[in-house]
């Protein structure tokens, strides 16, 4: 049975190191290769600092995977679903690998993020990295708590990993949507506190949801909480953190799903809106900076095709 990359399902961290690299045209079969190397040395690490709680995924850019691998690809792969209406944007900006280190231990991310960009040192250039954090008791930098309604359980690899009937040769894999997000802290800071609540539609200290009835359409959480024909939800796991500077900071959005459809369902209601124009108010307040679209196939996939 095929399995998962561990770092997609972890639950939430206190430190991870995201690496976005372009690939150098010509070093496929070298990054073949490494793929194959890649979580056995994370494993070697797992077990050197095993109290770090270290987890990792690497997924190829939805734009590179034909290069990489052919045209044995996952069923549903396509480009990052770029958007535009009014102020709201969300533009695509292409990696061909995205390289995921999550632990409790700043060093060890490092350590870690190190010996990838050496193993890789010929095949990927690295042109983007960003830290993120936990923030408080898991809250984004608003000050809203994060994640409350991701999946649990067992329900969390139904949502996340595709299904061996849906596509055999991809199963356990991941469809994965990235979005750095910038935010406008000092605009955000001087919205007074009912009306930050009103744009999430949750309180803000003690994170209770507001009644359908209080819900406003431009609510985040309202926007985001879709249903489909049959009224079954519609669901992502979100592995997000914070990140930032004194100067710039925001959420590192990460989307991990069985298949690519119910994230851009979401980013459309937000950006687009309901069927009369009401968009997602949270926008007045942050705007992605980068967008790409990846698949994370699974352990043995990754081993197998070098
Ligand atoms: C819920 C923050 C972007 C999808 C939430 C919540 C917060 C939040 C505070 C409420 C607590 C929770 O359930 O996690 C943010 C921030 C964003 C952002 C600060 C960007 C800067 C996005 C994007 C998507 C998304 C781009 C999808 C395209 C969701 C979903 C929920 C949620 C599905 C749960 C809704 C529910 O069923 O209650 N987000 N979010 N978020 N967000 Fe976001």
């Amino acid at each position: 049975m095929a399995r998962p990359q561990p770092g997609l399902l972890a639950e939430a961290n206190l430190q991870s190191l995201y690496l976005l690299f372009k690939a150098v045209p010509g070093t496929e079969a070298l990054i073949r290769h490494h793929l194959a190397c890649f979580h056995p040395m994370i494993n070697d690490y797992c077990d050197e600092y095993s109290e770090s709680e270290l987890s990792a995924f690497v997924a190829i850019g939805s734009e590179y995977w034909r290069t990489l691998f052919g045209q044995h690809a996952p069923k549903r792969l396509k480009p990052f679903p770029e958007m535009a209406k009014d102020t709201r944007v969300a533009p695509h900006t292409p990696y061909d690998v995205f390289i995921h280190i999550r632990s409790d231990r700043v060093d060890v991310n490092h350590l870690v993020g190190s010996h990838v960009c050496e193993l890789f040192a010929d095949s990927l250039k690295l042109v983007e990295q960003v830290k993120g954090f936990r923030y408080l008791d898991g809250r984004d930098l608003t000050g809203f708590v994060d994640g409350t309604e991701n999946p649990h359980g067992a329900k969390r690899r139904q949502v996340a990993l595709v299904d061996k009937a849906d596509d055999s040769d991809f199963a356990a894999g991941s469809y994965v949507h990235i979005q750095r997000y910038r935010h406008q802290m000092e605009r955000w800071n001087e919205t007074p506190t009912i009306q930050q609540e009103d744009i999430i539609g949750r309180t803000k200290s003690d994170n209770q949801e507001y009644p359908s009835e209080k819900k406003s359409a431009f609510a985040h959480i309202k926007r985001t909480n879709l249903k489909d024909a049959a009224g079954n939800s519609i669901e992502i796991l979100r592995q997000s953190m914070p990140y930032g500077t004194m100067k710039v900071q925001g959420l590192f959005f990460i989307s991990i799903c069985h298949s690519p459809e119910p994230f851009e369902l979401m980013l459309s209601s937000m950006i687009n809106g309901d069927e009369h124009g009401v968009y997602d108010k949270l926008l007045d307040y942050t705007r992605p900076e980068t967008g790409a679209a990846f698949f994370a196939p699974s352990l043995e996939f990754l081993r197998k095709n070098i």
